[in-house]
This record gives structure tokens, C-alpha cells and sequence, in this order.
């Protein structure tokens, strides 16, 4: 009889040991935040949905040779992963000018990139994951030089093909957040989740209106209502494309 012991609580995930000291249980959670916890909800069904759209993203990529701690869904609101040691680090692929790239820089929203640009942040909640110079990466001992390389090669593999495939949900992948850990071989994998909670997605069957285009969790952090209507849309559309690739 396994006992199930909890090794880590995030805003959106509890983690678990199973027998396998090698596989830990994800369990997506309903619980919303943003702006690092000051705002807090909850969005029906976000648990098994997003834990129904990471799944299927990460087979995707598996199948385009990205190595991924995918292992299966053995419940709804469930994912069984590789343990890994997670790197603290937040990467994010943006494709579209939108969020903290705007207010930072000041380009309008909805710019297009001449190419997609990845971003370090360290992942730490205390300090508000601050976006990092390689300098201070490196002075933070966060990666070594040769990781982050991997990384950033693998981050626009990865943007690559997850743009394809959200093309043809007729959905521009405008950014995503990812996070990486080591296996014991020393190998990077892509870890964490592919959702609407750590991406912004933009309908394009609906140029004409923007605040109707978001598919993501933007919808929450803007109060834009519909929140558990887009990521189901998301949801549906990404189980379409599948289906129609078969
Ligand atoms: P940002 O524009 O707020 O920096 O967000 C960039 C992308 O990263 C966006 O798709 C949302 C995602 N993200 C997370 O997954 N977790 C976070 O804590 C933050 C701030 C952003």
C-alpha cells in the first residue's frame, strides 16, 4: 500500500512521491493567482483542463524529439512526471509584444517580433521572479553557460513547433513560460506545464475585437470575464487538431 507524501504545493500544482522514487504525481489545481499571489481565484474545471492540454502538448513535442518529464495521465487533474531537479528559472518565449515586455520597453501591444526573444527570470516568488542579465544568471550560479545555451536552442525548438501546431487551432501562440530540470543523468528535460495559465493565446477567428481574442489566463488578470469558457475553447481546439493530424 503506497503512502502518497505531498513534496511540493505551488500556486497551481501539488506535487506527490509515488513507489517510484524516480516518478512523482502532479496534481493540477482549480486555484487562480496572479501578480504573484496578490490576486487570487479560482477557475472551474482549470485543474483537469490544464492538465488535459499540458499532456497533449507535451506528447507533441516528444514526437518532435523534444524530451519532456511527460510521463501519463492517470487521472483527469493528473500527470505522472519524471522527478527532476528543477532549475530556478522562469523562460519565457514571447513571439508578440504583450504583458511586462510592453510595460517595460513601452512597445505597443500586439507588435510583432522580427524574431522570437527568450528571457531568463529567476524563479523566485520572495524577490517577484525578476527578469535576469546572464551576468547575474551566471553570478547566481542559477545554470552553467553550457545549460543556458541548451536551453535557449531547446526554447525556440519548442516555440517553433508549439506555433505550428497552435496555427492550426487557428490560434497565434503570442508567449509561454517554461521551466527546465536536470534528470540524473544530468540531462535537461522541459518540465512544469504548457497551459493557458503560463501562455498568452490569441483567437484569430476574432481579429476585429482584442480583449475577445484572449484565450489565457490574461482573461483573470484582466477581470475580462468568460474565463472557464476560453481555456475549454483552448482545450477543444488543441483535442481538434490532434484528432484531425491522425
Ligand atoms: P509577462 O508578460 O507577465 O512577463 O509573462 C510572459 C509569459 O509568461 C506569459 O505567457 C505568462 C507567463 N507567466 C507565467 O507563466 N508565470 C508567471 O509568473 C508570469 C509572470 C508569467
Amino acid at each position: 500500500m503506497s503512502v502518497k507524501t505531498r513534496v511540493y504545493e505551488g500556486k497551481a500544482k501539488i506535487l506527490y512521491t509515488t513507489d517510484d522514487p524516480q516518478i512523482l504525481l502532479a496534481e493540477f489545481k482549480d486555484d487562480a493567482t496572479a501578480f504573484n499571489a496578490q490576486k487570487r481565484g479560482s477557475i472551474e474545471k482549470k485543474g483537469i483542463i490544464n492538465c488535459s492540454i499540458s499532456s497533449k502538448l507535451f506528447q507533441q513535442l516528444e514526437t518532435h524529439g523534444i524530451r519532456t518529464h511527460y510521463i501519463d495521465t492517470p487521472a483527469p487533474d493528473q500527470m505522472r512526471v519524471k522527478a527532476l531537479k528543477i532549475l530556478p528559472l522562469e523562460v519565457v518565449v514571447r513571439n508578440i509584444a504583450a504583458g511586462s515586455l510592453c510595460q517595460q520597453t513601452g512597445l505597443a501591444l500586439g507588435t510583432v517580433l522580427k524574431k522570437p526573444l527568450v528571457e531568463f527570470y529567476y524563479k523566485n516568488d520572495q524577490l517577484g521572479d525578476p527578469l535576469l542579465t546572464s551576468d547575474r544568471l551566471f553570478l547566481l550560479e542559477l545554470a552553467t553557460p553550457e545549460q543556458v545555451d541548451t536551453i535557449a536552442h531547446l526554447a525556440l525548438q519548442i516555440n517553433k513547433s508549439l506555433c505550428e501546431f497552435f496555427g492550426r487551432c487557428d490560434i497565434t501562440l503570442v508567449d509561454f513560460k517554461l521551466e527546465f530540470g536536470l534528470d540524473a543523468q544530468q540531462q535537461l528535460l522541459l518540465a512544469d506545464e504548457i497551459s493557458p495559465d503560463t501562455s498568452r493565446l490569441w483567437d484569430n477567428s476574432k481579429e476585429t475585437d482584442p480583449n475577445l481574442r484572449v484565450l489565457d489566463k490574461d482573461r483573470f488578470r484582466r477581470d475580462l470575464g468568460n474565463v472557464e469558457n476560453a481555456y475549454q475553447e483552448v482545450l477543444q481546439r488543441v483535442l481538434k487538431a490532434i484528432e484531425s493530424s491522425k
